[in-house]
């Protein structure tokens, strides 16, 4: 029989889902579509591979295991799965029509909704994915400025300006590779010896797990504006999340442009673009950035009605108070097991993250027996807290009692010295995913 959500399951039965997967390598090459929900994330021969259903905060496996969820499909689902008045919308919309050979009306309400919540946008422009947008920002940041070189902090999607710059660099020319720079977050002066007269945009996650210094944003906005530079946020994972207007609501800062996806639609696939109307001006004539399903319906439908429902329900503050609840609860029983010097929860309460120090030994050993006791238990977890609407205390409360059960299994593993032999499956890969400064060229060797 499948698992269900209860301390004392087995682990999951999971012969269909290693079905599916089995057919997937022979016919798709890459497997999967995003790569933290792919097989180096959840270790394989203990977790699902496929997920076929969702309700609340609840996901169904293809073996019809139940699960918490924590990972929010990789932030869409900022509501939670099937949520009615989301879903109501789009059904509303599909009686009329998915996609139009004219411009929607939809498109317009979602702007001046838009323009209502987010600090930066004297104009919108909608696409549907978040390098989409990412890349629209950096393409008219170069265009305004007359200006190549970038730099950024983060992860920014597939594209070639960012992705170049990375270890999956094949296939992009050495000349795009070479016009984009990485910074490290939080050292305001390494930026301002790097900045020249050929940036022309500097692009960050306002915060990813680490908190901005107090003044950090505001004085990028500064320093960028002095330098010509244009200044924009990835608000992918803050946007809607940490205030409804996102990190600039929150830090009170403004950028010039601002992307954002994940969160705004609930799971539906479209991403958004603010900023300065004189920026934003280009894309009228001479910046190209158009797709066929750039106005498709659904989605625009989804999306008005998430932002409605996050404003109405005030949502971001409940992500905050839950997330708390999940974050300090993990702290505490890290303390009371004796394993503060070992793991911690850290990061905005919306979204937060269970970290290993190096003491504890190799992180992606403890990362997996963690995510296998919890799987064992009916969490499907990745190391990440991501909240919903849809996550009730209940979840919270029983969230709380695996890790009290799992904690004192993950130390003994510690003290053993042999995390691995506690492993019933294979070792998760490591997340690619680089944030700190591994290519910083600053003026002195730029100049060079
Ligand atoms: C901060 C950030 N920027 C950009 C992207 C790219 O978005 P997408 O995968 O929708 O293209 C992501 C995706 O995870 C992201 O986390």
């Amino acid at each position: 029989m499948a698992n269900k959500i209860q301390l004392t399951n087995n682990y999951p039965i999971i012969s269909e889902s290693d079905k599916i997967y089995e057919r997937a390598l022979k016919v798709q090459k890459p497997v999967t579509q995003t790569l933290a929900k792919g097989p180096g994330q959840f270790t394989k021969g203990v977790a699902p591979k496929y997920l076929v259903k969702g309700k609340g905060s609840h996901v169904w496996d293809a073996d019809g295991n139940e699960f918490i969820d924590f990972n929010a499909a990789i932030g869409p689902v900022s509501l939670g799965y099937a949520y009615p008045v989301v879903n109501e919308a789009i059904r509303r919309q599909l009686e009329d029509g998915i996609t139009f050979s004219l411009m929607h009306p939809l498109e317009v309400e979602l702007a001046e909704l838009v323009q209502e919540v987010i600090p930066n946008a004297e104009a919108v422009k909608i696409a549907k994915t978040g390098a989409d947008v990412c890349s629209a920002a950096i393409r008219v940041a170069r265009a305004f400025t007359g200006r190549d070189k970038v730099f950024c902090c983060g992860y920014h999607g597939w594209h070639d300006w960012y992705i170049g710059i990375t270890s999956r660099n094949a296939g992009i020319p050495e000349a795009i590779q070479d016009m984009t720079y990485t910074f490290e977050y939080n050292d305001i002066e390494s930026i301002k010896a790097a900045l020249d007269e050929t940036v022309a945009a500097l692009i960050l996650e306002p915060f990813i797990f680490e908190a901005p210094k107090p003044g950090f944003l505001q004085e990028l906005a500064k320093v960028c504006k002095a330098n010509g530079t244009l200044l924009i946020f990835d608000e992918m994972w803050t946007g809607f999340r940490i205030a409804l207007g996102g990190a600039q609501e929150y830090f009170n800062v403004k950028a010039d442009l601002a992307v954002f996806s994940k969160a705004c639609a609930n799971g539906m696939p479209i991403a958004l673009l603010t900023g300065r109307a004189d920026v934003m001006e280009l894309f009228n004539n001479e910046v190209f950035s158009y797709t066929t399903f750039g106005g498709e319906a659904l989605s625009l439908a989804a999306c008005i009605a998430t932002i409605n429902e996050l404003r109405d329900e005030n949502v971001p503050q409940y992500l905050n108070d839950k997330g708390a609840l999940l974050k300090d609860g993990y702290n505490q029983l890290s303390k009371v097991f004796g394993m503060d010097q070992y793991t911690k929860c850290i990061g905005f309460n919306c979204r937060t993250m269970v970290t290993f120090t190096p003491q504890a030994g190799n992180g992606l050993e403890l990362k997996t027996l963690m995510q296998q006791e919890m799987i064992k238990r009916g969490v499907l977890w990745a190391g990440f807290h991501n909240m919903c609407y849809s996550h009730t205390s209940q979840d919270i409360a029983y969230t709380l009692s695996a890790y009290h059960e799992v904690l004192p299994i993950v130390k003994e593993a510690i003290l053993s010295g042999d995390v691995k032999s506690y492993l019933k499956g294979e070792v998760l890969e490591a997340v690619f995913r680089k944030v700190s400064n591994y290519n910083i060229k600053p003026k002195a060797v730029t100049e060079a």
